[in-house]
């Protein structure tokens, strides 16, 4: 289980993350929370791609300061911009790339490819470039990439921000369907709805942790008192 222990960073003299203290223990806990509240680096803090200024934030033994490798292969992450996931020439290398650190060998490798382009609907795109698929698609790919290691959490920052209606729910179908632990940064509610929990972040604190049912009201009251 990943928890956070009086996580706080600063950028700068900034300070961005305010004593945060967590179990991320539920199957799908959704983030929420203004542009600047903090999500992105909380998000980040929770592979070890952002080491806090204070406090620790670990995976059972292990801690993101000491074990962010072994870390990052347990806790996958996809970014809201999936074009900068997107680096090799074609849909299946790029869904390839992420496996050669885990040496499998060429059956094994190429059988989890074929399998992850079918389950996320890409198999009619094994062989062309990754930047002429549509932003959902190309959302779908990076999530493909990413899950094909099979990590334990996938974390997603505001993953369909960038997408229209009708690639958001194609991304949010596949998201529903995982039986991944999902922690998802988002500012789309209605992806919440059947969700676990729910925290809310205002100025690098988590004002909020409840179910989606109460967490949505909160945040949309927070943000009418402005
Ligand atoms: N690498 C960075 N260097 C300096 N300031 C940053 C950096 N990343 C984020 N910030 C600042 O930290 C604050 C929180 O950012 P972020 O974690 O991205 O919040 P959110 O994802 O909720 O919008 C913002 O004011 C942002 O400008
Ligand atoms: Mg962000």
């Amino acid at each position: 289980m990943l928890r956070l222990e009086g996580v706080s960073h600063s950028y700068d003299d900034r300070a961005v993350l305010r004593d945060i203290t967590l179990d991320l223990a539920e199957h799908r806990i959704g983030v929420i929370g203004a542009n600047g509240s903090g999500k992105s680096t909380l998000a980040r803090t929770l592979n070890g791609l952002v080491i806090p200024d204070e406090g620790r934030v670990t995976l059972g033994e292990w801690d993101t300061r000491r074990h962010a490798k072994h870390i990052r292969r347990r806790v996958g992450f996809v970014f809201s911009d999936a074009a900068n996931q997107i680096i090799m020439p074609t849909v299946a290398e790029d869904v390839e790339i992420g496996l050669r650190s885990l040496r499998l060998g060429r059956e094994e490798t190429s059988r989890r490819v074929e399998a992850a382009l079918a389950r996320y609907g890409l198999d009619g795109h094994r062989d062309h470039p990754g930047h002429l698929l549509s932003g959902g698609q190309k959302q779908l790919l990076a999530l493909a990439s990413v899950l094909v290691t099979e990590p334990d959490v996938l974390v997603c920052d505001e993953p369909t921000t960038l997408l229209d209606l009708r690639n958001t729910r194609m991304v949010h179908r596949t998201l529903s369907g995982l039986d991944q632990q999902l922690v998802l940064f988002t500012h789309d509610l209605d992806l919440l709805d059947d969700f676990d929990r729910v925290l809310v972040m205002d100025e690098g604190r988590v004002v909020f942790d409840g179910v989606p049912g109460d967490a949505v009201p909160h945040y949309t009251k927070l943000m009418d008192d402005r």
